[in-house]
């Protein structure tokens, strides 16, 4: 190392000077696992696994070893492209999950310190989340409450606070109201029917598989409506005569959603918060115009930005206790690693699948506690 400052080892003794001397350059950060893809396109076809370097934690960051995260309708839609907001290529899906903040960025006020070694949920608004490890803004890591599951604090977000987003804050749905909703069988259209027995108003819910009838007629719907049994406005009005609907939920469009708006009462409005089918609406103007009906879409991302720090404190605090009493917990159906990622996407989007598709990342320290009351 000729040209080295002698002065580095006047301090040393002769081996430790001759050890720094003699120390190879620093290691290339450890690689690790993570889902990647360089092209929109089917999420079978350009999710591959891949190792990467190790992120580090910038300034107010936090790096996160991750124990699971699931496979949302929202993952898959920025997998294909056909997302609102879509990364630079190329990229690593995953938008919620459950972690343990193993390392702290440089900056961090003694309340973002707080977070390491904790186990959080990994609300990652820019994606990234299927991966071993992830970094986010440290206010982004949630700590979770000890007696939450590791699945309950991977699906702790999205649809939860989706969920009383769209029912309690926007629509505001009062007691006794009906509320129409496709794709019912849905784990969020499930919390909906159950937080709306916690609520006191009435669900008609529209499915597309006759199966799922009894399930849902189980978990406290009040009605369940086939959408392969004729027009959805004419079952509905076959069923509830001259009571009015006035609220509505569909995340799938198409025909299903036009006929959701066409079931409406005068005064009704159809929030739209999903497009599962990928087809156009259509909406007669008419419709639209006699009345005052109201169509209007919903996105949790711009919801949340509405929302200050106390009021996304309390919302959490809330959904917690929801969880807790069953309402706005998730199934989860399997479990995949990382390396098995074409066959979980796969079975994410497979018709009747029972509950959510997890992906598994690390060991959890976290002893899962049982659910304290039954899973639906
Ligand atoms: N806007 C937002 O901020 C926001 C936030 C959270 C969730 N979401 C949306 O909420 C929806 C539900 O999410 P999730 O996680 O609960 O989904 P999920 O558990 O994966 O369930 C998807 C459901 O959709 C049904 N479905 C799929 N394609 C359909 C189609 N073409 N026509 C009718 N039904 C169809 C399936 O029916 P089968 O049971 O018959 O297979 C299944 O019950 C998704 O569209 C998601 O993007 C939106």
């Amino acid at each position: 190392m000729i040209g080295q400052p002698a002065r580095r080892f006047l301090l040393l003794d002769p081996i430790q000077a001759r050890f720094l001397d003699t120390q190879p350059p620093p290691l290339p950060p450890m690689p690790m696992k993570a889902i990647v893809f360089d092209r929109f396109g089917e999420p079978a076809d350009v999710l591959t696994v891949r190792d990467v370097p190790i992120p580090e934690p910038g300034p107010g960051q936090v790096r996160i070893r991750m124990i699971a995260s699931p496979i949302n309708p929202s993952d898959l839609l920025v997998t294909r492209g056909r997302y609102g907001v879509l990364p630079t290529l190329p990229a690593t899906p995953g938008f919620e999950g459950v972690g343990i903040v193993e390392k702290l960025g440089p900056g961090l006020n003694p309340l973002g310190r707080l977070v390491l070694g904790k186990r959080v949920a990994v609300i990652n608004g820019d994606g990234g989340n299927w991966a071993e490890y992830v970094v986010i803004p440290s206010r982004q890591a949630r700590p979770v409450p000890a007696d939450l599951s590791d699945d309950d604090a991977a699906t702790i977000f999205v649809n939860p606070a989706t969920v009383l987003a769209m029912v309690r804050h926007t629509l505001r749905v009062p007691r006794g109201s009906w509320v129409l909703q496709s794709a019912a069988g849905s784990e969020l259209g499930r919390m909906i029917i159950r937080l709306a027995r916690h609520d006191g108003f009435r669900t008609l819910n529209v499915v597309r598989r006759p199966e799922a009838r009894d399930e849902l007629l189980a978990l406290g719907a009040d009605r369940v409506i086939c959408s392969s049994d004729g027009p959805i406005d004419q079952q509905v009005h076959a069923f509830l005569g001259s009571e009015p609907v006035r609220y509505a939920l569909d995340p799938v469009g198409g025909e299903t959603g036009s006929q959701l708006f066409r079931a409406l009462a005068p005064d009704g409005r159809l929030l739209v918060y999903g497009s599962l089918s990928n087809q156009p609406l259509q909406i007669e103007s008419r419709a639209l115009i006699a009345g005052n009906r109201v169509l209007q879409g919903f996105w949790l991302g711009h919801w949340m930005r509405s929302r200050n720090i106390p009021q996304s404190l309390s919302l959490f605090a809330e959904i917690a206790r929801l969880i807790r009493a069953g309402i706005l917990r998730t199934r989860v159906g399997s479990r995949f690693p990382l390396d098995r990622i074409a066959e979980a996407a796969r079975l994410a989007e497979t018709s009747g699948r029972p509950g959510k598709v997890l992906l598994t990342m690390n060991p959890s320290p976290h002893v899962n506690p049982s659910p304290t009351s039954p899973i639906f």
